[in-house]
């Protein structure tokens, strides 16, 4: 066990001097920001069902999803939390149409942070796990006036930093900042994360497969082939595959991070106005695509890589193939028409 696992992630931050980006301190108290953020919306999160925070404000959001009133509050406290670090120049949440401006009183930083609010909202009724997700961008031209959308619409591999935490069984905050991935557990009794998963790094193969096979007759040839190929191919690959599908997408990376497998959500065409899939680029596919290559993994549309893809409106979705490297080369191989399966 490492030697490291129990100190803070203050201390964490301390050691790593590659976090503060220029050793000026500005990138810590970015983290720490975000961090005071999730733990307020863990409490908040903790309670649901005994005080009012529970069902939906009766809006809908960019989305054209019904906004819950937890939604709602781990939107506001992301905003208000790092907008008050005095680190960020612009701030971008799956919740609203447009880049949240910085309100006057606080410093303009040098960092755009891209968020997931409350990943999982269909869940939080049933107390599934449900998470935030975080990534974090240098602005372009540091300093020189007002952040611009090319400072919010930058490519994946331009990220400086990236995570997410899950309100589960335990809260767990997994990140990365480009130097391997680290994850901390929240000790409530003293209210400081704990390292506890120290540079995770995801099996080279798995054994499970995260899909919605509901959507299978809206799938591509490519893709119902491979779910074909991990559910019948036995002979060919010689393992049984087992299916885990949570529907937050926090936990289902987060066990197959852990454990090995793959998750996907690909394109679907059963909604027209959704033609690349469910999930959104900027605060969903691009952060967990950084985090996974930093754990040895890949992330991929299923012919591009992901941290490759060039946005160009900040709630673009794309389809997201990530997890244990030979899970996704193969289903690549499918949707590229390089493999196929008929089952006999
Ligand atoms: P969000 O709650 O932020 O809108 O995200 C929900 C996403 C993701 O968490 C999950 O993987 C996916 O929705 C599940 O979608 P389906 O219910 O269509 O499978
Ligand atoms: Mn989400
Ligand atoms: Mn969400």
């Amino acid at each position: 066990m490492s030697e490291n696992v129990g100190i803070t992630i203050s201390n964490h931050f301390l050691l790593n001097q590659q976090l503060t980006h220029g050793a000026t301190g500005s990138f810590t108290r970015l983290l720490q920001a975000m961090v005071l953020a999730c733990k307020i919306i863990q409490r908040d999160v903790g309670k649901a069902g005994l005080v009012d925070v529970l069902g939906r404000v009766g809006v809908t959001n960019v989305q054209g999803e019904e906004v819950q009133k937890l939604d709602e509050l781990a939107n506001t406290t992301v905003k208000r939390r790092l907008s008050a670090s005095g680190e960020v120049c612009a701030l971008v949440s799956e919740e609203e149409a447009d880049i949240i401006e910085i309100p006057r009183q606080y410093p303009q930083g040098n960092y755009i942070v891209h968020f997931d609010p409350l990943d999982g909202s269909s869940n939080i009724a049933a107390n599934v796990s449900i998470g935030t997700i975080f990534s974090i961008y240098r602005r372009l031209s540091p300093s020189e006036g007002e952040s611009t959308m090319k400072d919010a619409l930058q490519p994946g591999a331009r990220q400086v930093g990236a995570g997410y935490i899950i309100y589960g069984s335990s809260c767990v905050l997994v990140f990365s900042t480009g130097q391997g991935v680290n994850g901390f557990t929240l000790d409530p009794s003293i209210g400081e994360f704990l390292l506890s998963h120290p540079n995770i790094k995801t099996p080279a193969k798995g054994k499970i497969y995260s899909v919605n096979e509901g959507n299978y007759s809206f799938w591509d040839e490519g893709t119902r082939g491979y779910i074909d190929w991990v559910k019948h191919g036995h002979s060919e690959h010689g393992i049984n595959y087992t299916s885990r599908y949570i529907g937050s997408l926090v936990a289902d990376f987060h066990r197959n991070l852990l454990y090995g497998g793959i998750f996907l959500y690909p394109a679907d065409f059963k909604d027209p106005l959704k033609p690349k899939g469910k999930l959104r680029l900027m605060c969903e596919a691009n952060p967990l695509a950084y985090i996974i290559e930093q754990a040895g993994g890949l992330a991929t549309t299923g012919t591009e890589r992901i941290l490759d893809v060039e946005p160009n409106y900040i709630h673009q979705r794309v389809p997201l193939i990530i997890g244990s490297p030979e899970d996704v080369m193969i289903y690549q191989d499918f949707v590229q028409g390089k493999r196929t399966y008929r089952r006999a």
